[in-house]
């Protein structure tokens, strides 16, 4: 009886430890969580706004400034009206490409464009049609009006974990969407049931939808042309041709995913036009975005006085590549823009380049959660090597300096020096002086005062060691840090809907919009967003026409 009674007595305590063991690790847990913290800000997503009477700032309580995201346009249906709908996925990017595709696809039908906002946050997968439709309603927040309400000081309940981790807005918070709607009916729809089409467009789903669903993330390509030139370079399965979808009567056209570059493929030239007329629009345009970027680049010098350069480092693939991307980018400075000595170059870089080449992991890179994985192989070597390279802040002309020991060698003889372009060696020799730069500037320029931006994912860029060599070699080095002053507002923006912080989707959009108005930009190889800066936001910041290349 005892035995029984003690081994009772044991088990309720052991239950009770347990139980209270897993409430206290839930609590520590939710106390944790990032979600209310607006410095925790580097995330990859999008961003910029608009200066309608809709997005007036409205001072909360707190030091949050909360906006409206939402563009709350009325529409009438015409009864002849046809429409084009689609399903939104993936990053911001992904969901800006598959835009300008749906665009080019609605005015090459004459359809209304049955637009859904951008979605923030962690991406939603591509998924086929069917299984795209489903996860959709995954990112509502209906129901969970209450999460918001929830003060700071409590744990969140369970339903509302994820809450302030995602998030929609309207392409029009982010982007000016009013020479888009002149040009072809849109309607905006925050619901992509099929429900609200038939309540919304007076339908029946049964009979006035035509649906093409994708089974593959590349299943169809839509071709302007009958006999397409490019078919050699083609990933897709299926080929649609507009002359038929033209013929299509149903008043809905209901296409899966629209991702991937040039998914809609102009090869007619009135096609060309309309992509580059989308293109040109689907540019930041928020009020916010402006003002800070505007502020930032008057301390860099001004428009078009510096270099901007793109660095991504965070994310798998990018991790991998990152030395081997951020010496590419460095050489193409260092070669173009000064006229370092080689031995000169080598005793800046701080003699690392031999490992930059090498595509390893052994290097602390952004806040990306795999980068925890990576820390622990940094060898004591390879930190030992950068602390001893951080002292080598002056260029010394010690030629004399026998090195030697050329093992790895880009032979890198032709550096060119800019005054060939007599525009350019104006500026690189004589913005700096307008420009709080963070080193001494060197004496005999040589090019190396040239103010640089970078705009990058990295954590804490200037203390990174993928980053120090440009630190290193060039005084007027810049990153978005350097200009905290500045980012307060920004900072404290969030969706006056559901109270969730906007920075970090501000951020990246804000850092590429800097680096854009460089004289000159360089990107990450393999980047789209690096490709979208100097395929398209470079060329019209600095006034210069854009390129549609269709051919890979
Ligand atoms: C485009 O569609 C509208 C109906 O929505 C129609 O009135 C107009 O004539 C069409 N335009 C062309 C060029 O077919
Ligand atoms: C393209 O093919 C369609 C049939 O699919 C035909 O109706 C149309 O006239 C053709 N267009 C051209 C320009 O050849
Ligand atoms: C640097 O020069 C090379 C070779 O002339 C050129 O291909 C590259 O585009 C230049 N890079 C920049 C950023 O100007
Ligand atoms: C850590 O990296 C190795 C290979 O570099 C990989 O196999 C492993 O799955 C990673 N672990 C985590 C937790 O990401």
């Amino acid at each position: 009886m005892a035995a029984i009674l003690s081994f009772r007595t044991r088990r309720v305590f052991f239950l009770s430890l347990t139980l209270f063991l897993i409430l206290g690790f839930f609590y520590t847990l939710l106390n944790r969580l990032p979600t209310y913290d607006l410095d925790d800000s580097r995330t990859h997503n999008i961003l910029s706004n608009d200066n309608k009477v809709n997005y007036i700032p409205i001072e909360s309580a707190k030091k949050y400034i909360d906006v409206e995201v939402k563009e709350n346009i009325k529409f009438d249906i015409n009864p002849g009206e046809k429409f084009l709908a689609y399903f939104t996925h993936s990053g911001y990017h992904n969901q800006r490409i598959a835009l300008e595709n749906a665009l080019l696809l609605a005015k090459l039908l004459n359809r209304t464009l049955l637009l859904q906002p951008v979605l923030l946050g962690p991406p939603v997968p591509w998924a086929r049609f069917d299984k795209l439709y489903e996860r959709l309603f995954l990112i509502s927040k209906n129901g969970l009006e209450h999460c918001s309400d929830i003060p700071k000081e409590y744990p969140l309940p369970l339903e509302c974990i994820n809450y302030y981790t995602y998030t929609t807005v309207s392409w029009g918070f982010l982007i000016n969407m009013k020479p888009i709607r002149e040009w072809n009916k849109i309607i905006e729809r925050w619901d992509h049931s099929f429900e609200w089409l038939e309540h919304n467009l007076n339908i029946n789903k049964d009979k006035d939808i035509h649906f093409i669903k994708d089974t593959t993330l590349w299943d169809y390509r839509i071709y302007d042309k009958n006999e397409s030139k490019v078919l050699k370079f083609d990933k897709y399965k299926r080929k649609l041709i507009l002359d038929d979808l033209k013929r299509i009567e149903k008043k809905v056209l209901h296409l899966g995913s629209l991702f991937g570059s040039y998914r809609v493929l102009p090869e007619n030239d009135n096609s060309k036009e309309y992509l580059k007329f989308i293109r040109k629009n689907i540019i930041p345009y928020n009020n916010i975005l402006k003002e800070t970027s505007d502020n930032i680049v008057e301390k860099l010098g001004g428009e078009k006085n510096f270099i901007g350069l793109h660095i991504r480092v965070s994310d798998g693939f990018f991790m991998k590549s990152a030395r081997k991307n951020i010496d590419f980018i460095y050489h193409q400075i260092v070669n173009n823009f000064t006229n370092f000595t080689p031995e000169e170059v080598d005793e800046l870089e701080g003699g690392t380049h031999d490992q930059d080449v090498l595509e390893d992991e052994s290097v602390v890179l952004g806040n990306d959660d795999n980068s925890r994985n990576i820390t622990s192989s940094i060898t004591p070597k390879s930190i030992k090597s950068i602390k001893l390279t951080t002292t080598t802040t002056t260029i010394n002309n010690n030629k004399n300096k026998n090195n030697n020991n050329n093992n790895n060698n880009n032979n890198n003889n032709k550096r060119v020096y800019i005054p060939d372009i007599p525009e350019f060696s104006n500026k690189i020799n004589g913005f700096s002086s307008k420009v709080n730069c963070k080193k001494q500037l060197h004496s005999t320029d040589q090019g190396a005062n040239t103010v640089i931006y970078i705009a990058t994912d990295a954590k804490d860029p200037r203390n990174n060691p993928l980053l120090f060599k440009f630190f290193n070699t060039f005084p007027c080095v810049f990153i978005l840090d350097d200009f905290e002053q500045d980012l307060i507002d920004l900072k404290s923006v969030r969706n006056i809907h559901d109270k969730t912080p906007l920075a970090s989707y501000l951020i990246p959009m804000l850092d590429s919009i800097i680096s854009a108005k460089g004289f000159s930009f360089i990107g990450t190889p393999k980047s789209t967003f690096s490709n979208y800066i100097d395929k398209t936001l470079h060329p019209i910041y600095t006034g210069k026409d854009l390129i549609i290349n269709i051919t890979p």
